[in-house]
């Protein structure tokens, strides 16, 4: 039984989907607050609900599990979770009940960037959540995945659906590394059955691009339109001054500065040539049909 924390989110989802067609078991746990816990009909797969902030909830979640994969997050929460209290304090919570429960091996999903003195509080809290599982005693493999690349288009493209416009935060045409998430979710997969994986932390990625990539490429896919742009300066004050109103926003705003700074981009392809099995998928299948 592998357990899949943040199974119902966007990597956790395409993750049990996966598990789902190669025929292997595996327990979902989330809260059920940001999305629903897929339908029963497909796959032999069981629900628990709870949460990382109760370590019996941890504990009940990990009985019986061999294999846990980390893939939850307080990123993208619009309330009921920050990177301090989930991608951190949880993760460390999961992990002392992993170690104490028997788990053999623990896939973290991690980030590019991950550092004890990172600029930013989300790859700060990446770290700490690293080093637990490091000095857990467990097996481990840590995926440390660039910017996702599905997240960015949907935030991008999302003001199109109410006669907005695309959104560029900052310039544009700094370079990024942004990842998959079909592509991050087979790495997930290889992680859980390949034995020669767990001790390696693996930079993964799909391709480099710049914000303004992206944006044309969603203007074309989607038959036209205009570019909203927040330039640096207004970036700064969104990271502060949003932070009561939309914490996501502040996020966002703040990992547009890191990537503005050039630190979010890297050569994905150095790390990808020990997996070839993997194949790479590119912005056009990422983007999906026009709307
Ligand atoms: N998105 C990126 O750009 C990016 C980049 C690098 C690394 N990562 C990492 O990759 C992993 C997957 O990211 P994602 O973007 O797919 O995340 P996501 O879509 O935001 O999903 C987050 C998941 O975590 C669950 N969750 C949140 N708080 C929880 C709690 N207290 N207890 C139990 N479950 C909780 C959510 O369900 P409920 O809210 O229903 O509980 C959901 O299933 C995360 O570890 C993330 O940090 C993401």
């Amino acid at each position: 039984m592998i357990l899949v924390v943040g199974g119902t989110g966007r990597l956790g989802a395409r993750v049990t989907k996966d598990f789902a067609r190669a025929g292997i078991a595996f327990r979902i746990m989330a809260r059920g607050h940001s999305q629903p816990f897929p339908e029963r009909d497909h796959g032999d797969f069981e629900v628990f609900r709870g949460s990382l902030s109760s370590a019996s909830d941890c504990l009940r979640a990990v009985q019986g599990c061999g294999q846990v994969v980390f893939a939850a997050s307080g990123f993208g929460l619009k309330k009921g979770g920050t990177p301090r209290t989930v991608d951190r304090d949880g993760a460390l919570r999961l992990v002392e009940a992993a170690t104490d429960a028997g788990v053999r091996h623990v896939v973290m999903m991690s980030m590019h960037g991950a550092a004890a003195d990172a600029p930013t509080n989300f790859l700060r809290m990446k770290f700490a959540a690293e080093e637990a599982l490091k000095s857990s005693g467990m097996g481990w493999t840590i995926i440390r995945m660039s910017a996702n690349l599905e997240q960015f288009l949907t935030v991008m493209s999302q003001p199109l659906e109410t006669g907005g416009k695309v959104l560029v935060l900052g310039s544009g045409d700094v370079p990024v590394t942004f990842t998959s998430t079909a592509d991050a979710a087979a790495l997930v997969g290889l992680a859980i059955s390949d034995p020669a994986l767990p001790g390696q932390t693996i930079e993964w990625g799909s391709g480099v691009h710049s914000l303004n990539e992206l944006a044309a490429a969603i203007l074309t896919n989607g038959g036209g339109g205009e570019i909203k742009r927040i330039p640096v300066p207004a970036l700064r004050i969104m990271s502060v001054a949003a932070r009561p109103f939309s914490p996501f926003l502040a996020r966002m705003a703040t990992a547009a500065l890191w990537m503005e700074s050039g630190a979010a981009a890297f050569d994905p392809m150095v790390q990808r040539r020990a997996f070839p099995e993997i194949p790479v998928r590119d912005l056009k299948e990422s983007l999906g049909p026009r709307p």
